[in-house]
């Protein structure tokens, strides 16, 4: 199929492209380069062996969106565009609302007007909100502390409206936990945007020398060792979920589908940051600090719904994840070149 895939230069995105080629797809990336570098592009292309057409859009016109569509001839949509830091959108929230939500009305505009009905949506473990009991499950209701957290509520229920006015749309809801990990090459991975929020670039970078510690979030939480649990996914595993849910979108009569990507394994952050420094053989110099706002103790899946509905397992350990980020961030310690 032809797949248009938003935020394709992105750390998902990048990952879910190489995969979608190579499961017999012709990927179309559309990006505005906010939080990717154009030279993403270039190694996807080495690593794929094949031209990706690429174009640089904002996807909150309207006008501009329509117009891609129009000579796409799109079989598909996988939806990763979309700011996505949690504190940044706490200081932000209208360019959050304006930006996450604006982006999907105006690709479902388009997908309504050019008849694609097709859709994969990047959502996140964050729409459990912070009460829900681990193991999450897809029946949970949804909440969020955070106005990045409510943009991917709010879309979720968009897409679940969507799918009563039109049945004949097909949408995954995927509900990524904690993505991790790089391609094994070494040359694409995680490259966030200014300083990262989440654990393992920051681990990463501390290992590489561009940091000089870690700072935990919290030491006395009701859990084994005290730190808080993720459910971290290899992105390799997370990829191969989306190519698995394209596949179920040919197939299922549900107009709107949930699944949760996710190992179903928690690991503490004191788990992580030792088998970082296993996988590196780097020191990684830690200072217990207070519990950030909004974190909650254990966060993490049950997996039994992809698994039973589209066949997806998480294959990669938590040593795989390490080895592989630092793969990555040892060959490329600043990141992606700008140019
Ligand atoms: C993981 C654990 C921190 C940094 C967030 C978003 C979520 C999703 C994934 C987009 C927590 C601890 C972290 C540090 C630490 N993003 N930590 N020191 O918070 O589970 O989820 O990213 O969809 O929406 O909320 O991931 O990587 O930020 O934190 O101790 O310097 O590491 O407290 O326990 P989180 P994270």
């Amino acid at each position: 199929m032809r797949i248009l895939v938003t935020g394709g230069s992105g750390y998902i995105g990048s990952h879910t492209t190489l995969q979608l080629i190579a499961a017999g797809h012709e990927v179309v990336i559309a990006d505005n380069f906010s939080r990717s570098k154009p030279s993403v592009l270039g190694r996807l292309e080495s690593l794929s062996g094949v031209p990706i057409k690429h174009h640089v859009i904002d996807l909150t016109d309207q006008d501009e969106t329509d117009r891609l569509f129009a000579q796409g001839a799109f079989d598909a949509v996988i939806h990763f565009a979309g700011l996505k830091a949690v504190g940044e959108s706490v200081a932000m929230p209208l360019e959050y609302y304006a930006n996450n939500l604006g982006s999907t009305l105006s690709v479902l505009a388009a997908m309504r007007a050019h008849g694609v009905k097709k859709l994969v949506f990047s959502s996140s473990a964050t729409v459990y909100g912070e009460d829900a009991p681990a193991p999450m499950r897809e029946p949970f209701p949804t909440s969020a502390t955070n106005p990045y957290g409510w943009t991917k509520v709010m879309q979720e229920q968009m897409l679940r409206d969507l799918g009563v006015a039109d049945p004949e749309m097909r949408i995954a809801l995927l509900r990524y936990f904690n993505p991790v990990g790089a391609h094994q090459s070494g040359t694409i991975g995680e490259d966030p945007h200014g300083v990262p929020n989440n654990l393992m670039p920051l681990v990463a970078q501390v290992a590489v020398g561009r940091r000089a510690g870690l700072q935990v979030f919290g030491t006395d939480y009701p859990t084994p060792d005290g730190t808080a649990r993720r459910d971290y996914l290899h992105v390799e595993d997370l990829a191969a979920g989306h190519v698995a849910a394209l596949k179920k979108l040919g197939e299922t009569q549900e107009p709107v589908s949930t699944w949760n990507l996710g190992t179903g394994r928690p690991t503490s952050v004191r788990e992580m940051v030792s088998a970082f420094a296993k996988a590196s053989g780097r020191e990684i110099p830690t200072v217990d600090a207070p519990r950030r706002p909004g974190d909650i103790a254990d966060s993490y899946a049950d997996p039994a719904k992809a698994q039973a509905e589209l066949g997806w397992v998480a294959t990669r350990t938590i040593d795989d994840m390490c080895a592989d980020t630092w793969r990555w961030q040892s060959q490329n310690p600043d990141g992606f070149p700008e140019a």
